[in-house]
């Protein structure tokens, strides 16, 4: 591909562009929003990775079994000799199958992109003592990372980009093929994208996977609060919020949301404002969309993509997708 153009996601001072983004968000004048990035920090890490093994997230047992079950048939699909890249690398904890499975035929370097530096940390401590494996983390954004890691990349050799866990959900539709389209662009024609996405399932189901009865999801998601009053001073009281689940079937995602139990105001020092909530009002921290296994070629192919194959779960519905850059 010619153009190398692309866009950066944060600025250089995570700080501040952490203030800048809650102070957007808060003072919206319709619904208020934060993103979901923000979630993960050196409390809301662990946290996921809790979420991760309750009985009601079925999604990383589902991505975990296609990955163990389809390692060998995934390697065998790509180039000769390939560099690893994995945006939002979390534990790192599936990605062992695919790392062991590479190893089988070659040395391999793994390029974790992680925003948190807990949850890099973890994965570099997961995967660290792979036999044959060099791991080389960015603590980055997903582009600029990636942008990083294929910069490193020696002649003839192919990247594989991992996207797992259904993170692509996190973005609305259109952001996520945008989002596809750049990574692309960082790629040359034959690399691959192996890329997880969770399927639309029955209400009860999804509803329970974001609103568990043990409060952990409840808990990373108020620790988005929490970390306000941590890093930018504020004065957020916990107690006078609630985790909210919710389905909206136009756009077919769950949304997850703090929601004020009063009227009440907050004051955000190093963002230098105050926000009024009204009792009710909620705060959007997260989207989760939900696909269909057929939406995946025709995205694949809209963003420069072909969909050389798709594993699915019937236990908990989900799809591995390879896409190999045309
Ligand atoms: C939903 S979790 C998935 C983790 C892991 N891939 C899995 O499948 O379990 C998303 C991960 O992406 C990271 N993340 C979120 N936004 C990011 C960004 N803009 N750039 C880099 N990493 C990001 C988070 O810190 C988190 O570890």
């Amino acid at each position: 591909m010619s153009s190398r153009k692309i866009s950066y996601a944060f600025l250089t001072d995570p700080r501040e562009q952490f203030a800048r983004d809650v102070a957007r968000g808060l003072t919206l004048s319709g619904q208020k929003e934060l993103s979901s990035t923000y979630l993960y920090d050196e409390v809301g890490s662990p946290l996921f990775e809790a979420i991760t093994n309750l009985a009601e997230y079925g999604l990383t047992r589902a991505d975990e079994r296609l990955l163990a079950r389809h390692a060998a048939d995934i390697v065998s699909r790509l180039k000769s000799q390939v560099l690893v890249a994995e945006l939002g690398s979390g534990s790192g904890r599936k990605t062992r199958w695919i790392l062991e499975a590479l190893t089988r035929r070659q040395r391999t370097t793994y390029c974790p992109i992680e925003i948190s530096p807990t949850a890099l940390a973890r994965c570099e401590s997961e995967l660290g003592q792979i036999e044959y494996v060099s791991i080389v983390g960015f603590e980055r954004p997903y582009l600029d990372g990636l942008l990083a890691a294929a910069s490193g990349r020696h002649q003839n050799e192919h990247l594989l980009v991992l996207f797992l866990g259904s993170t692509i959900g996190n973005f609305d539709r259109d952001a996520g093929e945008r989002f596809l389209a750049e990574v692309r662009r960082i790629l040359y024609p034959g690399d691959a994208l192996l890329l997880g996405t969770d399927l639309e399932k029955p209400l009860p189901q999804l509803i329970a996977a974001y609103d568990d009865p043990t409060g952990v999801t409840a808990a990373f998601n108020l620790n988005l609060l929490a970390r306000i009053n941590r890093e930018l001073g504020a004065d957020f009281d916990l107690a006078a919020f609630r985790h909210e689940a919710r389905y909206n079937s136009a756009e077919r995602r769950i949304e997850m949301h703090l929601r004020s139990r009063r009227d009440q105001s907050v004051t955000i020092l190093n963002a230098g404002c105050t926000v009024t909530f009204a009792k009710d009002e909620t705060i959007w921290t997260e989207s989760s969309h939900k696909y269909r296994a057929d939406e995946i070629p025709a995205m694949a192919r809209r963003t420069g993509y072909r969909c050389d194959a798709q594993w699915l779960d019937s236990e908990w519905l989900f799809a591995e997708n390879l896409l190999v850059a045309e």
